[in-house]
C-alpha cells in the first residue's frame, strides 16, 4: 500500500505553518479572524494522501477526512446552513477530499447538505455515504434493510441528493441479517461495473464477514468506532484482517464523539431531541466525571509537545498504519484548523506506546453502546 505522499506532506507542512502563525495573529485581533485566516489558508491539495485498499478498490484521500454528520444531526445544537457550507468549503480548501456522511443522518438532512455543499467539487473531492438503515418517507423505521433493490433505489437517491455521477465508497452501515454478506457483495459489484459507485466498505462487522464479503468483491474500506477508549478492532480481528488484506481502515468517532476533546464534563447538557450522547452508557454523568481521567492524561501528554488532547487523540491513530484514515467531524472553523494540523507533528513510536500503556491501564468505565444498538454490530 501506498505510503504517505513526502513532497504533499512537506509542502503541507510549510503551509501549515504559515496558517498557524496566521491563525495566532488573528486571534490577537479577535474581529478579524476570518479574514486574517482567508488571507493565508493553504491551497487546496496540500494535504498529506493515504490510500484506502488497494489493487482496483485502491482509493487515494487526505490523511484526515471530515465527518459531516455531526452538522445536521446526533450533535446538538448545530449552526445555520450557510455556516457549515462555507465550513465544508473551508476543509476543501485546506485540501481534505474525504468527506462522510449517510442516508440515516437526519435521515436525509446530512446527504442534502454535503451535496449543496461539495456537489460542485465532485471532480475534486470525495464524498462517502452509507446505506443499510431502512428510511421511509425522510424516517427511519429502526429496521436494517439490505436487498439488492434496496441497495439499487437507495443509491440512486444517494447520487441525487449528492448531485453525483458515482458514488466514490458505498458502506453498508450496519450488516443485515436477512441478507446473506455474498448478495450486498455482489450487489456492489454491479453497482461498480455499472458506473453507479467507485468502490464499497462496510461498517462495524466481524473479521468473518470482511474475509467473505472481500473474496466476493474486493472491499477498500472499513468503518468502526476506534479511539483510546475503544480499541475492540485490535482484538477481535478486524484490523489484522485489513492489514492482511490491504483493506483501508476508517476509525470514526476519533475523540470518541468529541469526548476527547476535553470539552465535555458531566454537566455538559446533550440536546434531548438531537444527540444520541444522552443514550450512551459512557456518557453519564458518573461515567464523564469518571473518564476524565483519560482526557487529563491527553492534555498531560501533548501539554510537552504543543499538541491538544484532539491532536493527541488523531495523532495516535494516525501512527497507527498509513492505511488508516480518520474522520474527525467538527461544526467550528477553529476545530478544522486544530485538527488538520496534527498532521504537522511527529512524535516517536516509544513515547506513542507509553502512552498507549498509560491510557489502558484507566479502566474505562460505560459501554459506548446502548444494548440496542450493540445487537447491530459486530457480526
Ligand atoms: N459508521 C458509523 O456507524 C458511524 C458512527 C458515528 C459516526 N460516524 C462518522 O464519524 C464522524 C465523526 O464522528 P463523531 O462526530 O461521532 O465523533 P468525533 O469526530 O469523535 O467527535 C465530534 C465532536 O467533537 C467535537 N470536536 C471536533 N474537533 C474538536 C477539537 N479539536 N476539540 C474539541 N472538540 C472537538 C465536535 O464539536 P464541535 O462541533 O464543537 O467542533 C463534535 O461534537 C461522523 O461525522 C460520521 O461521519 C460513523
Amino acid at each position: 500500500m501506498e505510503k504517505q505522499n513526502d513532497t504533499s506532506r512537506r509542502l503541507f507542512l510549510k503551509k501549515i505553518t504559515v496558517a498557524g502563525a496566521a491563525m495566532a495573529l488573528a486571534k490577537t485581533c479577535s474581529n478579524e479572524t476570518v479574514s486574517a485566516q482567508a488571507a493565508v489558508q493553504p491551497q487546496s491539495e496540500s494535504l498529506p494522501r493515504r490510500t484506502l485498499g488497494s489493487g482496483t478498490a485502491a482509493f487515494t484521500v487526505s490523511s484526515l477526512g471530515f465527518g459531516v454528520m455531526g452538522m445536521t444531526y446526533n450533535r446538538s445544537e448545530h449552526p445555520d446552513k450557510k455556516h457549515c457550507v462555507r465550513l465544508l468549503h473551508d476543509a476543501v480548501e485546506r485540501g481534505v477530499t474525504l468527506f462522510d456522511t449517510a442516508i440515516i443522518y437526519g435521515p436525509l438532512t446530512n446527504e442534502l447538505l454535503a451535496g449543496e455543499a461539495l456537489g460542485e467539487f465532485r471532480h475534486k473531492v470525495f464524498v462517502t455515504t452509507k446505506f443499510g438503515h431502512e428510511v421511509i418517507n425522510g424516517k427511519g423505521t429502526g429496521r436494517q434493510d439490505s436487498r439488492p433493490a434496496t441497495i439499487r433505489l437507495y443509491c440512486e437517491e444517494s447520487l441525487k441528493r449528492l448531485r453525483l455521477d458515482a458514488i466514490p465508497l458505498f458502506y453498508q452501515h450496519r450488516f443485515d441479517p436477512a441478507v446473506p454478506i455474498e448478495d450486498v457483495a455482489g450487489t456492489m459489484g454491479e453497482l461498480i461495473r455499472e458506473g453507479k459507485i467507485l468502490h464499497w466498505g462496510m461498517c462495524e462487522v466481524s473479521a468473518a464477514t470482511i474475509k467473505k464479503a472481500h473474496k466476493e468483491q474486493p472491499l477498500t474500506a472499513i468503518q468502526s468506532e476506534y479511539h483510546l477508549m475503544h480499541r475492540d478492532v485490535e482484538q477481535n480481528g478486524v484490523l489484522a484482517t485489513c492489514r492482511e488484506l490491504e483493506i483501508g481502515f476508517v476509525p470514526y468517532s476519533p475523540m470518541n464523539r468529541g469526548f476527547l476533546g476535553g470539552g465535555i464534563n458531566e454537566y455538559t447538557i446533550f440536546d434531548p431531541n438531537n444527540d444520541n450522547r444522552q443514550t450512551l452508557p459512557r456518557f453519564t454523568p458518573q461515567a464523564i466525571r469518571a473518564n476524565t481521567r483519560i482526557v487529563a492524561a491527553l492534555q498531560n501528554f501533548g501539554r510537552t509537545r504543543g499538541m491538544t488532547s484532539a491532536q493527541v487523540a488523531l495523532g495516535w491513530l494516525l501512527q497507527k498504519a498509513p492505511w488508516i484514515v480518520p474522520i474527525p467531524g467538527t461544526t467550528k472553523h477553529s476545530h478544522l484548523e486544530e485538527n488538520l494540523q496534527t498532521l504537522a507533528f511527529s512524535v516517536p513510536k516509544d513515547d506513542w506506546l507509553h502512552l498507549e500503556r498509560e491510557i489502558a491501564a484507566i479502566p474505562v468505565m460505560g459501554s459506548r453502546y446502548n444494548a440496542e444498538q450493540q445487537r447491530q454490530v459486530g457480526y
